[in-house]
């Protein structure tokens, strides 16, 4: 975990929106800075999809910049990033609220975003729906993927959420796919036999597996299948 230091300045304070801030959604986490993602952050959220995302995965694995550009728009509360004191941005997520009868529901990525616009975002919905999380390869492990789900917890509370769903990622599944379905896979995960890259930390930050995701999203390493979890907001 990173240790806590005050005394190691941020470079952008006038950057840091405070008072635009309308849950003051901004905090320390060690030397790191957890706030909003802007418009104009953008450029630096797409070095840190290619630093995540690397071949063998292609173009289609990075956000479309002009997709993003909507997204301050849709729902800024919903969209956090996490800064290290440089400016760099080490870890962002992507967020949406969802009535149930799509989020609960059998769906692709794309029928879920609107290809990734967040068109579909509907505030009187009740599920806070996780469209995106990266965490920079040399930052993983350390505890931020959970800062920023418990500070997408707290927007999910104020927006009047019940349960907060995702559609997991499983990345170690081409690994197996020669050998087991992917259900049986994610079983294998959900047992403890089998570790998954991302599956197996979102088991561990508290969701439970709804059901399979066939054709959720263009993906190499998860022959394009993902799962559904879920956990309330409480
Ligand atoms: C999935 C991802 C966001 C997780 O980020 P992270 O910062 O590494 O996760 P954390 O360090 O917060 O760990 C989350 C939990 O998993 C556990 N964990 C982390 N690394 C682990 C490992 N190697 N083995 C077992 N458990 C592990 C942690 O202990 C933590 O649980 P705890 O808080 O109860 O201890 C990150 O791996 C990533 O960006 N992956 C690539 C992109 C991706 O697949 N995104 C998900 C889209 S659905």
């Amino acid at each position: 975990m990173i240790g806590y230091d005050p005394f190691i300045p941020y470079t952008d304070w006038s950057a840091l929106d405070f008072a635009a801030a309308p849950w003051r959604m901004l905090e320390r986490f060690g030397n790191l800075i957890l706030r909003r993602r802007r418009t104009e952050d953008i450029p630096k959220v797409l070095e840190l999809m290619r630093r995540v995302y690397q071949p063998p995965h292609g173009p289609e694995a990075i956000w479309r910049q002009d997709a993003m550009a909507q997204h301050e728009r849709r729902f800024r509360e919903g969209q956090l990033m996490m800064l290290d004191p440089t400016g760099c941005v080490v870890a962002d997520s992507t967020a949406v609220v969802l009535p149930r009868e799509l989020a609960l529901r059998p769906h692709t990525w794309s029928e879920a975003t609107d290809r990734g616009t967040l068109a579909t975002h509907d505030p009187e919905g009740d599920v806070f729906y996780g469209v995106d999380i990266a965490v920079d390869p040399a930052f993983q492990g350390q505890g931020l993927a959970r800062r920023l789900y418990e500070a997408r917890m707290t927007v999910a509370r104020r927006m009047g959420c019940r349960w907060f769903a995702a559609g997991a990622r499983i990345p170690g599944y081409h690994l197996l796919a020669d050998l087991l379905s992917p259900s049986a896979y994610v079983a294998e995960v959900v047992k403890g036999t089998l570790f998954d890259p991302t599956l197996t930390k979102q088991l561990r930050l508290g969701f439970t597996v709804l059901f399979m995701l066939p054709n959720y999203l263009k993906d190499v390493e998860c022959c394009d299948h993902a799962v559904l979890i879920a956990k309330p907001v409480f």
